[in-house]
């Protein structure tokens, strides 16, 4: 305990590090990657150009952008133990749990797993980067019984996953909305996860080890894993109108709904705005509105008890949906949070350790005060 040090449960506006990796303004709705804002990044760029930004700290030029995308397509394939390994581990495991597990084996195939240099790192990023995909499109066959299907070396990383999920080459539109939901996820500042990572890699420990964390965090249904959360309850409503009810039962046991909240915004989430879109737009082209109606209800309903009090959507309320009319599983919505956002995980760990300091801060003792040790005998 440090005398006089100030107390913030759940570190609530601590500053944890310094970054210029991504500014967000939680009261404006503002959210930028090295200053770029969100929406531009949505309309212009990549995914992977979106990687080469925050790991590189600028927008590339053609011929790196060129030259990042064919490394990212030249590590995609996996070692085969690790394909092996997952297809030996229970299909009911948690996807989650799976990625979790494969990327710390993932660790064991590098030869050089501990060298934390700058190069180093930045090659292991990248790998990971290629190979989270990877394994995320793996899982989701292997949980239905399918072969996994091997990387293409034509396809860009938003296309390339779709592929290896369906073994079917996707459309234009299908690449660029999952491609969007890729950038929108790409990186978020200090959340838990990324500080999670952080903690471990100032420890000069190997960068597997603090994606595993990274990863461990991500799981937990009050971050990344509320996406699942909120498709699985949009289902369970099941019928507009029975949405408005549903909340407000919910909201009067006090329950959280799932998407909504957030520490920073106190205002829409930028992203979520985006995402509403894309999920309005596909929901009309797939002729099957029921479920983004249902959102929208729900929406106006938790808006209309609790904006007051700055809960909106958060971007894992419409990402769902987005998914989901993209064809994919809600189990697989939490891992492909972590397909994009280990971009900002590994950018945040080769930022923090270029002026690294271990992570160890203090807590309150509410303890008993000092005293004795009592001898067995003597204990009532
Ligand atoms: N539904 C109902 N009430 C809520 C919600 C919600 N989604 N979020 C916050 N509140 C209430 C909360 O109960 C508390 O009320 P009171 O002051 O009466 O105790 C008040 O608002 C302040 O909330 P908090 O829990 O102190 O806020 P926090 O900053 O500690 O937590 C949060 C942020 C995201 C964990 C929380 O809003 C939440 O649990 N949301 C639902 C889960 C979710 O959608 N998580 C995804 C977050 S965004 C993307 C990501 O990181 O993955």
């Amino acid at each position: 305990m440090t005398a006089g040090a100030a107390f913030s449960r759940g570190l609530e506006g601590v500053i944890a590090a310094e970054s210029a990796l991504t500014y967000i303004d939680g009261q404006k709705g503002i959210l930028a990657y090295l200053g770029i804002p969100i929406e531009e990044l949505a309309e212009h760029s990549s995914f992977e150009e979106t990687a080469f930004l925050l790991f590189y700290q600028r927008l590339p030029k053609r011929a790196e952008l060129e030259g990042f995308q064919s490394e990212l397509i030249r590590h995609r394939a996996l070692p085969e133990p690790i394909l092996d390994l997952l297809k030996r581990l229970p299909r009911t495991a948690a996807p989650m749990a799976l990625l979790r597990t494969a990327v710390s084996a993932l660790g064991h195939f590098d030869p050089k797993p501990d060298d934390v240099s700058t190069t180093a790192l930045q090659e292991k990023a990248l790998r990971l980067t290629a190979q989270m995909a990877t394994l995320t499109a793996a899982i989701g066959r292997l949980r239905k019984g399918l072969e996994p299907i091997a990387p293409t070396t034509d396809l860009s990383h938003a296309a390339n996953f779709l592929y290896m999920l369906t073994g079917q080459k996707p459309t234009e539109e299908a690449t660029r909305v999952f491609d969007v939901a890729l950038i929108l996820h790409a990186d978020h500042e200090f959340p838990a996860s990324t500080f999670a990572s952080t903690v471990v890699a100032s420890t000069l420990s190997d960068i597997y080890s603090s994606i595993c964390a990274a990863l461990g965090a991500l799981k937990g249904p009050l971050h990344g894993g509320a996406n699942e959360q909120v498709i699985r309850m949009i289902i369970e409503i099941g019928d507009p109108s029975r949405a408005e009810s549903y909340i407000k039962e919910k909201l009067a046991r006090k329950e959280i709904i799932m998407g909504f909240g957030h520490r920073q915004y106190k205002t829409y989430d930028p992203r979520a705005r985006i995402l509403k879109r894309y999920s309005e737009r596909l929901a009309q082209q797939t002729h099957d509105t029921r479920l983004f109606q249902i959102e929208e209800i729900v929406e106006k309903t938790v808006i209309e008890a609790l904006g007051g009090r700055g809960i909106f959507p958060n971007v894992d309320f419409y990402s769902g949906t987005v998914y989901h009319y993209l064809g994919i599983e809600p189990e697989l919505y939490t891992p492909i949070f972590a397909v994009s956002r280990i971009v900002g995980w590994a950018a945040h760990i080769m930022e923090y350790l270029k002026e690294n300091r271990i992570f160890r801060p203090t807590t309150r003792y509410v303890g008993p005060p000092l005293g004795h040790y009592i001898p067995i005998e003597q204990r009532t």
